[in-house]
């Protein structure tokens, strides 16, 4: 295989981002969602043997944090130290995620940053001290626009509440630092029409095209009525509002103003991953910022839709009452992941269902899928001791095997690896395992065994090799999804003495025929998804 571009020694690093997340509270199944997928990708690109960057954190200033540390007694320094190595680092260990940093805005190395940028745009004549007045929601750290509000009812009577946290907004009247932002419109949407990638997927760019053609305002990037966060540096009755700050986390994370190497074999992000609540502060005023200070812009900004609880956001305030452990308690680590990217499309809203992921397990994961692999590890140890047979009979039922898998391991690689489609990608996958499950059934190995003939036992090897192979590759491609399971095939197939690690397998190169070798020997592993317990209702 040619070395891709990114192959090559020094070229920049496909880098992904994670949202840096409030650590108002411990992550939910919302935030976990966002983060799976960016591991899943950014493992996908790792098995393309490209140079990773992948960036998760924590957004620990602003009012938010600071009361929520003020309601539980403590400071806020101490309620984000406590959160972040309790609770949020534990999470995506627990979930495999293997992120190449962690950010936490409150590190010295974010901060001095921060007010560097901030003061070069100042030097730069890009801000100005202005008085804003208006709502303000705390739950969403946003200016809200009076038009966007909600009427509140019962309990809320008489009051404008924000249409995400359907609580009231908070009356603002401060002396600000504003970011000349309404300057940026006509950039921003040249870059929209000259990048129609740059925003994914294409309802959310038609979103953000309308709300900059409406036309922008300046944006008020500090504030002064109370002290949780960084000084403006020729001001410290201010701190930095902390959207701007936690914007930069992208830029502060992998060198900018300290390593300049880094930075440059880093940034920009290829791929932003973010909610689609956060789209605008993403797609409109990160890159102003960075047009602001002649930055080149990232590739991508992609939106992930909602996982929905009763028609609403899953939040804080409305969660299920599910925690990502529970489901991992009773699903396994891998399937957890693997059910969320599965059963909702990228940039669409979501519901999560206990049934609904005890049926896809069940007939995917454990019958479809785990069944293939313990069917196929089981008969060549019983006909063959255990030594993968070679395949000297193929003939016209292999075929659709072979082609079956090029064309899912292209799908898999086109639609996973650059599109985001990561249902459609995985679909791909378990099309390929139910041809491989048909072509069992069709072919019935275990009554070609009986007869002892020499041409009955060449096409039984051929079989059972061919059933092998395609295993093999369904380890390669499911990977970057289910790391822990795949591993386990991997060792049940004894590929790692022949062919290395998993890891090193190229994605791009699973659909090739014939690398496993004959002679390889097959133990009988661990069952990949073992039965569920009693199912569990919500
Ligand atoms: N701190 C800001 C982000 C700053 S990025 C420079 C923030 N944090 S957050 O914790 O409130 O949420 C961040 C992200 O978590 C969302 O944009 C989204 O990616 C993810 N999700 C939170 N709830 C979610 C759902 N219910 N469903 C899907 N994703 C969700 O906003």
């Amino acid at each position: 295989m040619a070395a891709t571009g990114k192959e090559q020694q020094g070229s920049k690093a496909f880098y992904v981002t994670t949202p840096i997340y409030y650590v108002n509270d411990a992550p939910h199944l919302g935030h976990a969602y966002t983060t799976v997928a960016g591991d899943v990708l950014t493992r996908w690109h790792r098995q393309r043997g490209e140079k990773v960057w992948y960036l998760t954190g924590t957004d620990e200033h602003g009012q938010k944090i600071m009361r929520t540390a003020d309601a539980n007694g403590v400071s806020p320094q101490e309620w984000c130290d406590r959160l972040v190595e309790e609770a949020w680092k534990p999470l995506w260990e627990h979930l495999e995620i293997a992120n190449d940093d962690f950010i936490r805005t409150t590190q010295e190395r974010h901060t001095a940053r921060v007010r560097e940028f901030v003061q070069d745009l100042y030097d730069k004549g890009e801000i100005y001290k202005g008085e804003y007045e208006g709502p303000y929601c705390v739950g969403c750290e946003e200016y809200k626009s009076p038009g966007d509000l909600l009427e509140g009812e019962g309990d809320f009577a008489g009051e404008k509440l924000c249409p995400i946290h359907k609580k009231p907004v908070e009356m603002l009247k401060e002396e600000n630092y504003f970011f000349k932002l309404s300057e940026y419109g006509p950039k921003l949407l040249e870059h929209y029409e000259r990048h129609p990638e740059f925003i994914q997927p294409e309802s959310a760019r038609n979103e953000v095209v309308n709300i900059v053609r409406q036309g922008l305002e300046d944006l008020s990037i500090s504030r002064s009525t109370f002290d949780w966060g960084v000084k403006i540096p020729w001001d410290d009755k201010h701190v930095i509002y902390v959207w701007i700050d936690a914007l930069l986390n992208y830029a502060t994370a992998v060198g900018y103003g300290a390593d300049q190497e880094k930075f440059e074999r880093t940034f920009p992000a290829d791929v932003h991953l973010v909610g689609k609540d956060i789209l605008r502060f993403h797609a409109v005023i990160w890159p102003a910022m960075l047009m602001a200070q002649g930055l080149p812009l990232p590739g991508k900004v992609a939106a992930n839709g909602w996982l929905m609880v009763g028609g609403e956001k899953m939040s804080k305030s409305n969660l299920t009452g599910i925690s990502p452990q529970q489901l991992t308690e009773h699903f396994g680590v891998d399937a957890y992941r693997w059910y969320f990217l599965r059963a909702i499309a990228f940039g669409q809203d979501g519901s999560f269902s206990w049934e609904d992921f005890s049926a896809r397990y069940t007939s995917e994961l454990a019958n479809d899928y785990g069944n293939l692999a313990s069917r196929v590890a089981a008969m060549v140890n019983k006909y063959f001791d255990g030594l993968l047979p070679e395949s000297k009979a193929e003939g016209e039922a292999e075929q659709p095997i072979k082609e079956g898998l090029a064309e899912a391991v292209a799908e898999a690689d086109r639609r996973i690896g650059d599109e985001l489609d990561f249902a459609g990608g995985i679909a791909a996958i378990f099309d390929f395992v139910k041809l491989v499950n048909g072509y069992l059934t069709e072919q019935e190995p275990w009554k070609v065994a009986k007869d002892t003939s020499p041409e009955a036992q060449e096409r039984l090897a051929t079989i059972l090799y061919t059933a092998a192979e395609s295993l093999r590759a369904c380890a390669v491609l499911l990977n970057p999804v289910m790391p822990r399971t795949s591993g386990l095939l991997w060792d049940s197939l004894g590929a790692e003495a022949p062919l290395g690690a998993l890891a090193d397998q190229r994605v791009q190169d699973a659909g090739a025929w014939g690398l496993l070798p004959a002679g390889t020997r097959v133990t009988k592993g661990a069952v990949l998804f073992p039965r569920l317990e009693e199912p569990k209702t919500a």
